[in-house]
């Protein structure tokens, strides 16, 4: 006993030991050991049995960091404590620290105005809240060491408390430390995990540096980086009030979550520059976030119909049979793809031969009602039309600084190139790419990309655009570190070492890098080095805005190309990306790990301000099974983005492939399909207003901490619920029922009220996946036919579910489906704001036009109440005060269900009739 309490003096002589739970890592790289560790001046001491997994042994002293050097009104001005060591660079002195208000959203800035920001243009609107939060500074316990709270003001609880030490800020390594009001975190991304509240008890990091790599749902914990970086999270403070940290940042990037509970964020770059949104309900932390960073884009009507996808058709024949085959079975479908095999040879707009016919199946199919979405990648080889055409049109393309680096070897084989700096790399075509600048100031590089849609569509009126490879992704990035060795081969080479290899070869190269052992930061991507922003920024800055950069300038090119809405998908994203594209969750693999992630991420992606998202149902990656992807059609119709799709070489899975399949999915879709107007408002409301489309139940009901476990449930907006069966070989779930009156939507119990707590549902696979209404909404919809552009022809409706606590509302969206959104405010569109509410006598149904234009709308024809307490009198409806012949043949009710079902063709004319109306009716009990 005596030894160890001896080691603990002798740390304590100098410095003050830190509790194993709230430890800062001062050796996050490799190889971590006692001398190395005091020669940063850190800490170092072993952690006891039954500390947290992964405490580190080596941690930075409490005593040092920053100190407060002066203050002018909310600018306060440091200098690095004396004694205090950067393990990866000098401190930076006279380190500005600016806080503003914009509207209830605080911005805390580290770092000064030399130091580079993400070009993303964010229009950071500012946000209202009925709270606020406070900035004070203050200091470590017991040391003259900077520290800042922020703090609720209506409970006094800080959200933030850099007390917990840690400050470091050097020209390539920065890092921030706080304390966490509770370990009830949501967010960060683009990561796979296996609960949506992230798990704060084991020192985790979780890298963030867009990499083209397939997520591994497999292992128990998977912390790679995924496609995209989203450096934003949400917590809920232990009173259930939740807030929101947003940092803007685009380097190579880390944080650690910790049990303290504390967090440890960690960039190579750029400044701290956070955005703290005060909530205090979850929905209005995203709403806060979304004015920051721009709200998403509003996809056309078509793109949330069924999308059918594969890689590996091979030629236009085998494509026009499954998307036949589909049609057969009666599986709604908006939208069939082409990947990468339509083209010649992977070269961006081109057609390869086993293809022709394609544009005039494509206008066959536009005939049909469907719509067609095609893949492009941002690389284009270097020795054909569109090359010579960007360098005609005087694009630019991520490039070498100076020419004593280019490879000749490899660049004197293309005329076109010899001269040039532009940095080539290898993807899917047969020769070397170069790979557009799409951060280009001038725009003369969107410019050439939209002039290369067009052209492209005078033959294939596809009408969305599917980017993929956009990390940028490159296959086989090689290093070298002496010169000369870089011309050994036809694949991209970076340097490592000396002046050149700098950026790949920072002082802390981050955990993405550490953690596979053999990589570098160019690994799979172009070399840090390289030249964007038309030569004004480093890629090692800028390589993370690749795809948000090339979402940007693909939606321009799609306005411009159809003139209409459509609808862009990329993989790779970053905050606002949202504004542009949508986002499918990558190569995922037929697992049912795959299936349950996905559930999970979509949720995440939707609090990052891209609520079109979905994951690619049965799974990318290996061959699915019957089971798997009946279920996976059962959960991902539930998803704004629900498209199937396969790679190559394995089995088909289109719906068609399996009779059990079709059927499932045709039930399912069909549900979609008759829901969609409710999920087009949802997304109108997103784009408008911010906030989620698909979120967690724990959004809805945020003082029910059992909410925050549920991985698998989730809402549509605040009126649906659903818990769709994700393992294998069950038959029903075991679904948990906030608070509230819950109306079943399965047709085996339809309208029956479930009691709140948990409860095994029915989910057979030949079943409908269960769904629920909740009481006190309305939702609209509109029969359902096999496309969205028939569906669209059908009469709307109403659901009503009652609440036996008072009334019910709900909202109508609707436009011309595919028209250009310009300003959201003023968009062309009905807007309906309907309501519901009874007394023991009489019902009111009613409805407010927000804004009604000159659209298309067809009338509604339908309204159901689920949990109608009485018998109403259909010869009693009166409507703005004239009486109205319901049709009784249609129109029913049942005192035993409690189901109303008033059905008269063209009960209200929405096009026509004056606002607001009210129709009323008698009932008994
Ligand atoms: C968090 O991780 C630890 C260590 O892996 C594990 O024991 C614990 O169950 C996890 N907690 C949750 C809520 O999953
Ligand atoms: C397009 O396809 C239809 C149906 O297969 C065919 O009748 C027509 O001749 C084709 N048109 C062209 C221009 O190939
Ligand atoms: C290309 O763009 C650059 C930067 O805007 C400009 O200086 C140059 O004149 C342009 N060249 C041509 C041929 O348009
Ligand atoms: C380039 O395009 C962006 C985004 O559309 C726009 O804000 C900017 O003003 C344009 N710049 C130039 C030089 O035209
Ligand atoms: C996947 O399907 C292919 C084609 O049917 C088959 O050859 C292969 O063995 C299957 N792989 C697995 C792991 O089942
Ligand atoms: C579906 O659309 C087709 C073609 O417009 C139409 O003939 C059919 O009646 C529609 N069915 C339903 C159920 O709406």
């Amino acid at each position: 006993m005596l030894v160890p309490i001896l080691t603990l003096l002798l740390v304590t002589s100098v410095f003050s030991s830190v509790d194993v739970r709230s430890r800062i890592d001062c050796y996050p790289d490799p190889d971590p050991s006692s001398n190395a560790c005091s020669a940063r001046g850190c800490i170092w001491e072993h952690a006891p049995e039954g500390s947290p997994t992964k405490t580190p042994y080596c941690y930075y002293p409490r005593e040092r960091g920053y100190v407060l050097k002066s203050t002018a009104g909310q600018t306060y001005t440091l200098t690095p404590d004396s004694s205090t060591k950067n393990p990866f660079g000098t401190n930076i002195d006279n380190l500005p620290v600016t806080v503003k208000n914009n509207g209830k959203t605080l911005l805390v800035t580290i770092g000064g105005d030399d130091r580079y920001v993400p070009p993303v243009g964010l229009p950071m609107n500012p946000s209202t809240s009925s709270d606020s939060l406070t900035f004070k500074v203050t200091t470590v316990p017991s040391t003259n060491i900077f520290a800042f709270q922020v703090t609720r003001q209506s409970t006094g609880t800080n959200v933030w408390d850099t007390t917990i030490g840690g400050l470091l800020f050097a020209e390539k390594y920065i890092q921030i430390a706080t304390y966490l009001p509770s370990a009830n975190v949501f967010g960060f991304g683009d990561h796979v995990h296996k609960q949506l509240m992230r798990n704060l008890t084991r020192y985790t990091t979780w890298p963030m540096f867009a990499k083209g790599i397939a997520p591994d749902s497999e292992s128990d914990l998977s912390t790679q980086n995924l496609y995209g970086v989203h450096p934003f999270y949400i917590a809920m403070e232990a009173d259930g009030n939740s807030h929101g940290v947003f940092f803007l940042n685009s380097n190579a990037q880390e944080v650690t979550l910790g049990p303290a509970p504390h967090l440890v964020y960690r960039t190579i770059g750029g400044r701290l520059d956070m955005a703290f949104f005060p909530g205090p309900l979850p929905e209005q932390v995203v709403q806060q976030y979304l004015a920051h960073i721009g709200t998403p884009f509003l996809p056309a009507y078509w793109a949330l119909g069924y999308q059918l996808s594969r890689w590996g058709y091979n030629s236009l024949d085998n494509m026009k049979a499954v998307i036949s085959r589909v049609q057969a079975a009666g599986v709604p479908l908006d939208v069939p793809y082409a990947d990468i095999d339509y083209m010649n040879a992977y070269k961006d707009f081109t057609e390869g031969d086993k293809w022709t016919g394609f544009p005039n199946y494509t206008d066959q199919l536009h005939q049909q009602g469907l719509h067609m979405i095609v893949i492009f990648d941002p690389a284009v080889e270097v020795d054909y039309d569109s090359f010579k055409r960007a360098l005609q049109q005087n694009a630019t393309f991520i490039e070498w600084p100076s020419a004593d680096l280019v490879p000749h070897n490899i660049q004197d084989q293309y005329p076109m190139a010899k001269n040039t700096l532009v940095m080539l790399g290898n993807v899917w075509p047969e020769r070397n790419t170069a790979f557009p600048d799409f951060l280009d100031p001038t725009n003369q590089t969107t410019q050439w990309w939209t002039n290369e849609f067009v052209l492209f569509h005078q033959t294939l009126k596809f009408d969305g655009i599917w980017i993929d490879m956009n990390e940028p992704s490159n296959f086989e990035t090689g290093t070298y570190s002496s010169v000369g060795s870089n011309l050994a081969t036809a694949h991209l080479s970076c340097p490592i070492s000396g002046a050149a290899g700098q950026l790949d070869n920072p002082p802390y190269a981050t955990r993405a890098v550490y953690d596979h052992s053999g990589e570098h930061l160019c690994s799979r991507t172009l070399c840090m080095l390289g030249k964007s922003a038309r030569r004004t920024m480093n890629f090692f800055d800028t390589k993370s805005l690749y795809g948000w950069s090339e979402s940007r300038a693909t939606n321009a090119a799609l306005r411009q190309m159809t003139g209409r809405r459509g609808a862009v998908i990329s993989r790779s994203t970053f905050p606002s990306s949202g504004r542009y594209a949508g986002h499918w969750l990558g190569d995922n693999t037929a697992r049912w790990e795959d299936l349950q992630t996905s559930v999970i991420n979509v949720m995440d992606f939707n609090f990052f301000g891209i609520p079109y998202v979905g994951s690619d149902i049965c799974g990318f990656h290996g061959n699915s099974s019957e089971e798997l992807c009946l279920r996976w059609h059962q959960m991902g119709a539930f998803h704004s983005f629900s498209r199937d799709h396969n790679t190559k070489g394995t089995p088909a899975q289109d719906p068609a492939v399996w009779p059990s399949v079709a059927a499932a999915a045709k039930m399912v879709l069909t549900f979609r399909y008759y829901y969609l107007p409710y999920l087009y408002s949802l997304h109108y409301a997103s784009s408008r207003y911010g906030g989620t489309v698909v979120r967690p139940v724990f959004f809805e009901f945020p003082k029910d901490s059992t909410t925050q476990k549920l991985d698998y449930q989730f809402m549509w907006g605040s009126g649906m619920m659903i818990a769709p069966v994700v393992d294998k070989g069950v038959s029903s779930v075991h679904v948990y029922f906030p608070k509230a009156t819950w109306y079943s939507l399965i047709p085996i119990n339809y309208g029956v009220v479930l009691t709140p707590g948990y409860l095994d549902v029915h989910a057979a696979t030949d079943s409908l996946t269960p769904v629920f209404l909740r009481g006190g909404y309305i939702l609209p919809r509109q029969g359902a036919n096999t496309t969205t552009t028939a569906s669209r022809k059908n009469d709307l409706e109403v659901i009503i579910g009652v609440d036996p606590s008072g009334g019910s509302n709900g909202e109508l969206y609707y436009d011309a489906g595919d028209d250009l959104v310009d300003d959201i405010e003023s968009h062309k569109r009905h807007h309906w704001l309907f309501s519901f509410t009874y007394t023991s006598t009489s019902a009111v149904f009613s409805g407010l036009c927000e804004k009604c234009s000159d659209v298309d709308i067809p009338p509604l024809s339908i309204i159901e109440a689920l949990g109608y307490p009485a018998t109403p009198d259909f010869n009693s409806f009166i409507l703005n005060g004239n009486k109205v012949n319901i049709n009784v043949q249609l129109s029913s009710y049942s005192a035993i269900t409690k189901r109303l079902f008033i059905n008269t063709p063209k009960l209200i004319g929405l096009r026509t009739i004056a606002s607001p109306f009210t129709l009323k009716w008698n009932h008994s009990s």
